[in-house]
């Protein structure tokens, strides 16, 4: 778990019964009265923090190792980081950036079956031994590039000869996962690999990411971890010795991002036209719009829209000249951060630490949240 002081973190603490919704309205109204009407961001940090003890209580058992790739925000980074979860890292960039602020190696598993030879060497001079793979000949290229891998992977031959540690089973449902038995299933899998054995000393399980955002999907988070919990328990139960961990991404950052677009030009499509006519009637309109959660919209004033970005999406990179929108930070006020404040984090199952939070980060001095020093986690 990492600490952080008020100078690291840069974002503002909203009042009591004021959201981050506010806080789009209110700069909206701001942004209307001006000629500068560039898209915006309002992040708020606080969801982060809800949904993260929102994890703790529904998948104890289970460790969050955020996926970095997901949303690579340093102030997301940042929050989980003094959360205490890990991190998943697909490049030398984002293990860079999670070790910039601290984070120790044990915390990070570079998750990539395909990595760059110079990637991983980058991995292995810098103390990160947990690494994905999913082919004899990505466990051929890590054993030649890497001191003292850990592996886990989801298909191999017995490869003793190579000096690597294969500690475990890693998959990944893919994301915007819509059957939750998919990760029954795959949990059985896995239990089957560990019985294979192939000779090593299996103790890690990592069933990847696929978790929703927000409520607004079909399945639910709870509905998730409400199949996955009993197949834990079924084939990987506590006293197993098996730790298991987890890769969410959009999980802990989709709710709690909130885009506001100007809308500066639209063309109206017919039902029955087809949406590659090049026609073009559009006309021009200055609207501000909240987009939440993801840079498209269905309903735009009770029409069924398609928001559309100068490269395709309103998130776009610099491409073409674009400046990505401003991201305004923003610490909530809920219930989740009351009680994080009086009583810290709940305990995870692997250790005992009862501080979650930066000991006092953002720009208002008044919040006293426990710090007391919490001893790495190993993996
Ligand atoms: C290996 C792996 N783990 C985790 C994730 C994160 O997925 P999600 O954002 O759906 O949780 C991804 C996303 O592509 C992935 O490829």
């Amino acid at each position: 778990m990492n600490t952080f002081t008020p100078a690291d973190f840069d974002f503002t603490f909203l009042e009591e019964g004021f959201c981050a919704r506010d806080m789009v309205e209110q700069r909206i109204n701001e942004l209307s009265m001006s000629d500068d009407r560039d898209a915006f961001y309002v992040a708020d940090l606080g969801d982060v923090l809800k949904k993260h003890l929102r994890w703790v209580r529904a998948m104890p058992r289970v460790t969050p190792f955020y996926a970095v790739k997901c949303n690579d925000s340093r102030a997301v980074v940042m929050t989980l980081a003094s959360l205490g979860t890990g991190f998943d890292c697909a490049s030398k960039t984002e293990i860079q950036l999670v070790q910039s602020l601290g984070v120790d190696p044990s915390r990070i598993i570079y998750a990539n079956p395909c990595k760059q030879m110079s990637q991983i060497k980058y991995a292995s001079a810098h103390g990160v031994q947990m690494m994905t793979f999913d082919s004899e000949v990505e466990l051929v290229k890590v054993a030649r590039c890497h001191e003292n891998s850990k592996p886990a992977g989801c298909s191999w031959s017995a490869h003793g000869s190579l000096g690597l540690d294969i500690i475990g089973v890693s998959f990944h449902v893919g994301s915007g996962c819509t059957d939750p038995e998919t990760y029954t299933q795959a949990i059985s899998d896995a239990r089957c690999v560990f019985d294979m054995g192939l000779g090593y000393n299996m103790t890690l399980l990592d069933i990847g990411g696929g978790f929703p955002g927000s409520d607004d999907t079909k399945l639910k988070f709870e509905e998730i971890t409400a199949v996955i919990n009993p197949a834990l328990d079924k084939y990987f139960p506590a006293d197993s010795g098996v730790r298991v961990i987890a890769e969410p991404g959009r999980y802990y950052v989709c709710s709690a991002y909130t885009l506001a677009v100007n809308i500066i030009a639209k063309k109206v499509v017919m039902k029955e036209q087809s949406a590659s006519d090049d026609e073009d009637d559009g006309a021009n309109d200055r609207t501000l719009i909240a987009v939440h959660p993801a840079p498209t919209c269905s309903w735009v004033n009770g029409c069924s829209s398609t928001t559309w970005g100068p490269t395709l999406s309103p998130a776009s990179s610099t491409f073409n000249g674009f400046q990505k929108p401003d991201i305004h930070y923003v610490m909530s006020r809920s219930n989740a951060f009351q009680q994080i404040s009086a009583q810290g984090l709940p305990a995870p199952v692997e250790e005992a630490c009862p501080s979650g939070m930066p000991s006092c980060c953002g720009r208002e001095s008044s919040l006293e949240l426990p710090a007391k020093p919490c001893p790495a986690r190993v993996l």
